[in-house]
């Protein structure tokens, strides 16, 4: 059963992506599997139309789990005593970098958390790795200041991923620490206004999100023009203050995935290691409902399971590159065609 006005809404946010807000809460606020089939229908034609009936392939290597935050939501927030902490040396990222080329990706995607890592060592790491290969380099280090983002675009970083986590300023004060949503933002325009394919995204669940949020946040992704958006189920770790909330809602993801495909048509949206990381592995179910990007994990096997953000994280105990044999399985499974290009930005021609 559809409600009545579904067929209405859905076709109102199809033909306009400026959606309005109450069409998204009333598409957010669903229940019936009827509904979620024809709007993650929709969002995968969209997708088609828009970027291609194709998955594209992005190498994570999580170089460091030293991190200076105390986001409520992470098991790697500085406060937690028991996170295992790792920092590979500029010799093993180069390598890492080398391991994802020869897998025949064309993107390393440097992720860490807020480290401190010094501005001209991650340079010097990214010069090099750009000396070997003719690979995008998409860096996700955190807030920085404008000057080490320069230094990085500098040296050849191509991309940046830094999730606003939400607009809302209350929720965002309520999930961070002494850190405020006006920083946020002004990083992510700096990346823009760099020249960075800027990437950003957020959780659905955390305690205190509502539909309203949600929506909110959906339009304002669409309106700045994110080239890639990460959306993922919060999922509650054990050593966090939130330790006890509620897992973020399986559908509820992948309404929010179908909305952002429908709202920002040509940006780059992973299925992520978060919806592979639950009960079982949704990320096929994303790619049905217009996702099309998978972060196959290339850390050196031994540090894998340390970079705990949330726990139960998938392919943990796998080799390293094992999972790019998974890739072809995955596209399959969802009717694309697996793509090893560097898929740069569709929104923008790359400076
Ligand atoms: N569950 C799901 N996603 C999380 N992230 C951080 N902690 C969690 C968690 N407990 C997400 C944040 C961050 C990204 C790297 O991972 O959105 O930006
Ligand atoms: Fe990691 Fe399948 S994606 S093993």
């Amino acid at each position: 059963m559809t409600r009545p006005g579904f067929t209405d809404c859905l076709e109102r946010v199809r033909e306009n992506p400026d959606a309005a807000q109450e069409d998204l809460v009333f598409l957010l606020n669903n229940e019936s599997p009827k509904e979620d089939a024809l709007l993650f229908a929709a969002a995968a034609d969209v997708r088609d139309r828009y970027c291609g009936a194709r998955m594209v392939l992005r190498g994570l290597v999580e170089f460091s789990s030293y991190c200076g935050n105390t986001c409520h939501y992470c098991g790697l927030n500085r406060a937690n005593g028991k996170a295992e902490r790792y920092r590979l040396t500029p010799d093993e990222m180069v390598e890492s970098a080398r391991l994802v080329w020869d897998a025949g990706i064309q993107t390393i995607v440097l992720q860490a958390g807020e480290d401190g890592i010094a501005a001209q060592e991650l340079a010097d790491v990214i010069s090099r790795i750009k000396g070997e290969h003719d690979m995008a380099i998409t860096l996700s280090v955190g807030e920085r200041p404008r000057e080490d983002y320069a230094l990085w675009k500098d040296a050849g970083a191509d991309r940046y991923l830094l999730r606003v986590e939400t607009t809302d300023p209350a929720l965002y004060a309520s999930l961070h620490d002494g850190r405020t949503v006006e920083t946020r933002l002004a990083c992510l325009d700096t990346l823009q206004e760099l020249g960075y394919q800027t990437g950003s995204g957020f959780m659905v669940g955390p305690p205190g999100q509502t539909l309203d949020i949600i929506a909110q946040d959906i339009r304002f992704l669409a309106q700045r023009e994110y080239d890639m958006i990460g959306i993922g189920p919060f999922i509650p770790h054990p050593e966090t203050p939130l330790a006890h909330a509620k897992t973020g809602d399986l559908r509820l993801t992948l309404r929010t995935v179908a909305l952002i495909r429908l709202t920002s048509r040509n940006a780059w949206l992973p299925a992520t290691t978060a919806l592979g990381s639950l009960d079982q592995d949704y990320r096929v179910d994303a790619l049905r409902a217009g996702a099309n990007v998978v972060m196959p994990n290339f850390s050196p096997a031994d540090v894998k399971k340390k970079y705990e953000i949330y726990p139960g994280k998938r392919c943990v105990t796998e080799q390293t590159g094992a999972c790019a044999g998974c890739m072809a399985g995955l596209a399959m499974a969802a009717g694309l065609e697996l793509d090893y290009s560097r898929a740069d930005s569709l929104k923008r021609v790359p400076v």
